[in-house]
């Protein structure tokens, strides 16, 4: 991880759209109750994208509440990143969506398609810019709307996911700074890739009647099989953070799992006696909002006074691919 420079968290921002779907809604919608999902996954509501809100609308509201606190101006933005496997559209990407929106001229931009992990895996990526040299200040955003993208008769996924975004802004550190971006360790294991899939409207299954009629232009799911893989890959990941660093869990002030089920949040936190009054659980207001669980729990447990400027942060992230990674962070 020798570069030139290091990377610290200069701002961050999350956005939630205002609709709320609770267990109760989706009671009436799907054979399921409000006790069921909450006993099995920890979900209580998820928001919603209002039909005029499309992914990059949501990350514009997050990465200009990012940017506003990072004191920094768009014209001192470098590149953008956005996590996301639910985009505006097919072509071109979300972030160049963002970039038009926020007014942030003739710089790079692109989407990463990591699903749970995608912000994650931008976060390492926008450290290995500014390590390099090349930029100064990277704008990443994690953002879904996974909501269009459910079948609202499938009980075991239109229960567990939701819409919303999260920001932050990664700026070259001064030379004095402490508070740092420690390292980043990112994975795939593609040969489970079929676990958790969109199946229908890319290139192998292109969209036409056929795939509607047999609903491929939907997320389908192995439940219990992506339950023991995310339980797998996120202590794996905590366990290389840790070693990488040489830091015991009991100097870590808080660890941010990817919010999917509280279930899996416990059992990791489980295998590293992280206490659960140190580990992040914000998935009771937002079901799985894949790329953009970490920064709207990030920003939640900031607002809530639990997460303090230099503070050592862990963060964990799983998905579809199957993709994993982690971050170790001073605030
Ligand atoms: O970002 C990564 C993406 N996804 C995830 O991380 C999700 C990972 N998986 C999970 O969170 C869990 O596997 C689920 C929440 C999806 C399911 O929980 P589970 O404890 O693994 O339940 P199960 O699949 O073993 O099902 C237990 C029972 C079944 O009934 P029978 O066969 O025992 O009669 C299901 O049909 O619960 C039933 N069931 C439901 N009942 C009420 C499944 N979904 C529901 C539901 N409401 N929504």
């Amino acid at each position: 991880m020798a570069g030139m420079f290091r990377s610290r968290v200069a701002g961050i921002g999350s956005y939630l759209p205002e609709k709320v779907l609770t267990n109760v809604d989706l009671e009436k919608m799907v054979e399921t109750n409000d006790q069921w999902i909450v006993e099995r996954t920890g979900i209580e509501r998820r928001h919603v994208a209002g039909p005029d809100e499309a992914t990059s609308d949501l990350c514009l509201v997050a990465a200009k509440r990012a940017l506003e606190d990072a004191k920094i101006n768009v014209s001192e933005i470098d590149m953008i990143i956005v996590g996301t496997v639910t985009g505006d559209h097919q072509m071109p990407s979300t972030a160049c969506f963002l970039q038009s929106k926020l007014g942030a001229k003739n710089i790079m931009a692109f989407d990463v398609n990591a699903a749970c992990s995608g912000f994650v895996y931008g976060i390492s990526i926008a450290d290995q810019f500014i390590r390099s040299g090349m930029y100064k200040n990277v704008l990443v955003v994690g953002a879904e709307v996974l909501t269009r993208y459910m079948n609202y008769k499938d009980r075991e996924t239109c229960i567990l996911f939701g819409d919303g975004a999260g920001a932050w802004v990664i700026s070259r550190a001064e030379n004095s700074e402490k508070n740092l971006i420690e390292s980043s360790h990112l994975h795939a294991d593609g040969n489970l890739a079929d676990l958790l899939i969109l199946p229908g409207g890319g290139s192998k299954h292109p969209q036409s009647q056929e795939v509607i009629d047999k609903g491929m232009n939907y997320m389908t799911m192995k439940g219990r099989e992506i339950f023991k893989n995310a339980v797998r890959a996120m202590a794996h990941s905590c366990q290389e953070a840790l070693e990488h660093n040489k830091v015991s869990p009991d100097q870590v002030d808080w660890v941010i799992p990817h919010q999917a089920n509280k279930r899996i949040i416990e059992a990791v936190a489980d295998q590293f006696k992280f206490p659960m009054e140190r580990v992040i659980v914000y998935v009771q207001e937002t079901g799985n909002t894949s790329a953009a669980s970490i920064p709207l729990a990030f920003d939640w447990a900031v607002q809530n006074g639990k997460i303090k400027r230099g503070q050592t942060i862990l963060l964990t992230a799983f998905g579809a691919g199957l993709t994993s990674g982690s971050v170790l962070l001073r605030y």
